[in-house]
């Protein structure tokens, strides 16, 4: 196992929420952190970096008083049209973060100083290419983005990407796209990743800042109802098809050109878009977040169990 003995210790099952833009808040990493699963989220989420020092002190005294939690991991938007990077990275500093997870960009300007104070940095990435400029970097851990992620989503098949980087690299691998439950967790560890990002099914939890009417449509929607845009950030997102549908006839929407490429405001000034992956069809009900990973949990530990118990009576059958 490539994840670090110290971080598989504090985890009940190998899981980050991951992190989302508008969505993710102290209350949602609190809760999954409580749980045992990793929390995360965007420090864009915070209006000023003033705001985000609040929500880190109030996530780590929340959790101090548990005996055992797993760490949380803010998320860096490194691409040069955060205007907030070096401000928000001092914070990170200041804080002592033990993991921060980059995205949209070489994770290179963050590096040292995190990795001064001992913090794990894992970066996102979409293309082989990019993965392999973050190993040779020096990253402790690769997020591969795959086909059918919700928000902004990778276009690799998540089979062939994950053996791909998993050849080149002993370092932790997180699959993120299409994990809808404990099964295709576990189905991910068999394939060589260490851990899991969830993305759309935290959206419908009661610890989300996502409001109902969001939470619902996730529930009604199902993978058919998942459509690529590149409205919201300039980039490829997977969008729920009737939010698609409602913005058809708004000016403001149409203003933006198609392939313009990521730009961090155009993002944010779209941050109450409802986005979600393929994992949707996973999404059933608006649960509480201890909830959705004790369940989460159950799968995943009945699907091992199922895996052991079909190779021994394959090994049986060979006597
Ligand atoms: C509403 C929403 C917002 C997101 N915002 C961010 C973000 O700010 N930063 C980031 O690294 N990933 C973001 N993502 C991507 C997720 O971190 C993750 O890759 C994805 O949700 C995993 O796929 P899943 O939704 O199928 O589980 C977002 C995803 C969603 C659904």
């Amino acid at each position: 196992m490539s994840i670090s003995e110290a971080l598989a210790n504090r985890l009940t099952v190998p899981l980050i929420a991951a992190p989302m833009t508008e969505v993710s808040g102290p209350d949602l990493v609190i809760a999954a952190c409580r749980e045992g699963v990793v929390g995360s989220l965007p420090t864009h989420n915070a209006a000023t970096t003033g705001e985000l020092d609040h929500w880190l002190t109030r996530i780590e005294t929340a959790l101090s008083e548990v005996p055992r939690s797993a760490p949380f991991a803010p998320n860096l938007v490194v691409h040069r049209s955060n205007r907030r990077l070096r401000e928000d990275l001092a914070c990170l500093v200041d804080h002592g973060v033990e993991l921060v997870i980059t995205s949209v960009g070489s994770p290179e300007p963050v590096l040292a100083p995190l990795r001064a104070i001992g913090c794990q940095v894992y970066a996102d990435v979409a293309t082989l290419q990019h993965a392999a400029r973050a190993i040779a970097l020096g990253v402790d851990g690769l997020v591969l983005l795959t086909a059918g992620a919700g928000g902004q989503t990778g276009w690799a098949n998540p089979f062939s990407f994950v053996r791909a980087v998993r050849e080149r690299f002993d370092g932790t691998i997180v699959l993120a796209g299409g994990i809808s439950d404990g099964v295709a967790l576990h189905a991910a560890q068999v394939l060589g990743a260490d851990l899991g990002y969830m993305g759309t099914k935290f959206i419908a939890t009661d610890e989300s800042r996502a409001d109902n009417d969001y939470r619902r449509a996730l529930v009604e929607a199902s993978l058919d109802d998942v459509v690529l845009s590149t409205q919201v950030g300039g980039i490829p997102a997977s969008l729920l098809k009737c939010w698609v549908d409602r913005q058809a006839g708004d000016a403001a929407a149409a203003e933006h050109p198609a392939s313009e490429g990521f730009r961090q405001d155009r993002l944010l000034s779209n941050r109450t878009a409802w986005s979600g992956g393929h994992s949707v069809s996973g999404v059933d009900a608006v649960l509480s977040v201890a909830t959705l990973i004790e369940k989460t949990a159950r799968e995943y530990e009945e699907s091992r169990a199922r895996s052991v118990a079909r190779d021994s009576s394959a090994v049986q059958a060979v006597r």
